[in-house]
């Protein structure tokens, strides 16, 4: 599609103050959609918000505190808007979470998937680009996997998922006109590159990078490596780590798909995105170390329940399909995700002094790539 005419495309994104969705909602701003983020700040933060606006270089995001599972809510929102496509990230995700209140999960995950789904029928909303996860692969025959690979999440929050891609695939038979894609995120990693805006979970980190950024900041305690002695060149798990910005453009790409060509009509199509390269957890170490000049101390741990020995994505779906290539590579994300944690150590929250001061000044464009490396080398001598 060409640069959108006069009238923009108007998107709605749900929970778009969210870690993927802040990243996205910056790159459909930037695509020159005009954006309306419905997010209830339950795992994210308004600072999130105000920032966003400030990197968007003109354009801003109408942001709305509220629920997705809320149908008044949605009805007022899509009354007071003619939507031409949404992206639906809000939604809990935290596996652990999930096992211990999974009548949470399912309640909010699939409540607000049926209530969306509701109001856009209702509204003639056609499009949807669905966050999914490559969890609902659960333990995977083949890698890379492909996404006709069989589905069998292993914990409740992958079962959201699986449920809702199953839901999205019933309306969509039931609604020829509908198109649907369901992006099959692998791990998502790294920052925008302004170091603005980045990941910052409520409650403690799960994930890899975040608990590598930790282990070097948060006083000395070291990183547990779980799993030495997984079937692999150096015995820990890998995975396919992927920029959220290359992320960010995946969504783009395919929005732009469904609002300009047939794809997806009336179905309801799962695109992975991933790299398509595994990343050892050893070999991910490596690389952050070498990036921030940091040392992580580590100390060998047992297997964590649930992991498999290997994901990694066959992207080959996204390239051909949304003509999507990821651009980004491990340092790339390493570099961007440090910058952010250095920048913002206590991440949103903190911020809110040196932030009320900032929104008195011009916008911050984004670091152009030339210079991003010599921004982080002052944020690390800083
Ligand atoms: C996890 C979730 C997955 C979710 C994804 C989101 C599980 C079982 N899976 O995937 O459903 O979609 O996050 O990003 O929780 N590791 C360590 N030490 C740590 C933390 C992690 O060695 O302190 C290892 C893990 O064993 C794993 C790798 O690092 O091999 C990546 O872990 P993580 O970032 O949690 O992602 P996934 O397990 O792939």
């Amino acid at each position: 599609m060409n640069a959108p005419g006069p009238i923009p495309p108007k998107i709605l994104a749900t929970g778009g103050a969210g870690y993927i969705g802040s990243h996205v909602v910056i790159a459909l701003l930037e695509r020159g959609f005009d954006v309306v983020v419905l997010d209830d700040y339950s795992n994210s933060h308004e600072e999130a918000a105000r920032r966003i606006n400030r990197l968007s270089r003109g354009r801003r995001a109408r942001f709305l505190r509220g629920d997705v599972c809320n149908a008044a809510t949605l009805e007022a929102l899509f009354r007071a808007h003619r939507f031409d496509a949404v992206v639906h990230f809000a939604g809990l995700k935290a596996v652990a979470d999930s096992v211990a209140r999974p009548e949470h999960y399912y309640g909010v995950n699939i409540a607000g998937a049926a209530c969306l789904l509701a109001a856009m029928a209702r509204h003639g909303v056609e499009r949807l680009v669905f966050s999914s996860s490559a969890t609902v692969y659960g333990l995977a025959d083949t890698v890379p996997i492909p996404e006709t690979a069989p589905l069998r999440p292993a914990n409740p929050y992958g079962r959201t998922k699986h449920m809702i891609e199953t839901m999205l695939a019933d309306v969509a038979r039931a609604r020829p006109g509908s198109r649907t894609v369901m992006l099959r995120y692998f791990n998502p990693v790294g920052a925008h590159p302004s170091g603005l805006i980045g990941e910052d979970p409520v409650g403690e980190p799960a994930n890899l990078f975040p608990l590598i950024a930790r282990s070097v900041q948060g006083g000395g305690r070291p990183l547990s490596v779980f799993g030495t002695d997984y079937d692999t060149p150096d015995g820990t798990c890998i995975r396919d780590y992927i920029h959220v910005e290359d992320l960010a453009e995946g969504h783009v790409a395919a929005l732009d798909k469904l609002l300009a060509t047939d794809l997806a009509r009336g179905e309801a199509l799962p695109v992975n995105l991933g790299v398509g390269r595994g990343v050892s957890v050893r070999e991910a170490i490596a690389a952050f170390e070498r990036v921030s000049g940091q040392q992580v101390r580590t100390v060998e741990a047992p297997r964590r329940p649930g992991d498999v020995a290997e994901c990694v994505a066959d992207p080959a779906r996204a390239m051909k399909l949304l003509n999507w290539h990821p651009r980004r590579d491990l340092d790339a994300m390493c570099r961007d995700m440090w910058r952010w944690r250095l920048l913002n150590p206590d991440g949103y929250r903190g911020r809110e002094v040196l932030a009320t001061a900032a929104d008195e000044m011009p916008p911050i464009a984004p670091v152009p790539a030339g210079e991003a490396q010599q921004t982080f080398r002052d944020a690390v001598r800083g």
